[in-house]
């Protein structure tokens, strides 16, 4: 089982588009999936059509009640994945994680006393980097950034990595870059080449070779309820999380054969 969180404290950069679609497009290739909302704003939830006002059990239930993990999913038959869904109390979970002894150690527990039977199991952080996404990336393996390549970009990443740093250094020292990905990327806009060439530069191996085009049938699915690969699956969003689903794939396979 790995545990990979998508990550980056800007908002409307992709992470939940990139959480869902990933995480569909994984489970249609036969992986075991579980995909966690760690969002108050539930776009995940609602974006794999539960329901985020009617549902039963929540990361908050996961996080701050102990509720075992078996408990907390909701099962997703048609898309062949699992999910823990997340609503607007989990504002509070914030707030009663901050007086808990290991307060950030709490995602990480939950997983580890279920049983491990997925593949995968991806969470969706929220865009900040508060005690939520901290309990994600102490749970993780390995951090997924999105990212668009617009003006502040490289400065957001580099917040973001020193704090991907200091998780190593003091919570989580196994905790790994999985990748970086490129999102709502406009090739006609001047920018889009600078910041993919510095990127490149500085951080070579990690930047994924697929990018996910800006394309309005990715915007539009949330509304449906159902991931972009379903909604539209020859649109060129649905296409290029596909590929981008292949590549993450091959590279853990390379990873297994080369770990470093
Ligand atoms: N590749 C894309 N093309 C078009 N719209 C997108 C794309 N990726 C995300 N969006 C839309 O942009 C907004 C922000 O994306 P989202 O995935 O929610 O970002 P984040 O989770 O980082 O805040 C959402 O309305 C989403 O539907
Ligand atoms: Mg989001």
């Amino acid at each position: 089982m790995k545990i990979i969180a998508v990550a980056n404290q800007k908002g409307g950069v992709g992470k939940t588009t990139t959480s869902v679609n990933l995480s569909a497009a994984l489970a249609a290739m036969g992986k075991r999936l579980l995909l966690i909302d760690l969002d108050p704003q539930g776009n995940a939830t609602v974006s794999v059509g539960i329901d985020k006002a009617a549902a039963d059990a929540t990361v908050l239930d996961l996080l701050v009640d102990q509720m075992p993990l078996k408990r907390a999913v909701t099962h997703l038959p048609q898309l062949a994945l699992d999910c823990i869904p997340a609503n607007g109390d989990l504002t509070a979970a914030e707030v009663a994680l901050l007086s808990m002894d290991a307060r950030e150690q709490q995602l990480k527990k939950a997983l580890s006393a279920g049983d491990p039977h997925y593949d995968f199991v991806i969470v969706d952080c929220p865009p900040s980097l508060n005690m939520l996404t901290l309990n994600a990336l102490v749970a993780a393996d390995s951090v997924l950034i999105t990212m668009q390549c617009e003006y502040f970009a490289l400065e957001g990443l580099s917040a973001l990595i020193d704090t991907i740093n200091s998780v190593q250094q003091t919570v989580n020292a196994d905790l790994k870059i999985e990748g970086i990905l490129r999102t709502l990327y406009d090739p006609r806009n001047a920018l889009t080449s600078e910041v993919s060439e510095q990127l490149y530069e500085h951080f070579d191996g990690l930047v994924y070779r697929t990018v996910i085009p800006r394309n309005i049938r990715l915007a539009e699915a949330p509304s449906h309820g159902v991931p972009g690969i379903v909604y539209d699956r020859l649109s060129r969003g649905a296409t290029a999380y596909m590929a981008l689903a292949g590549e993450f794939m091959r590279r853990q396979e390379q990873n297994r054969k080369d770990p470093s």
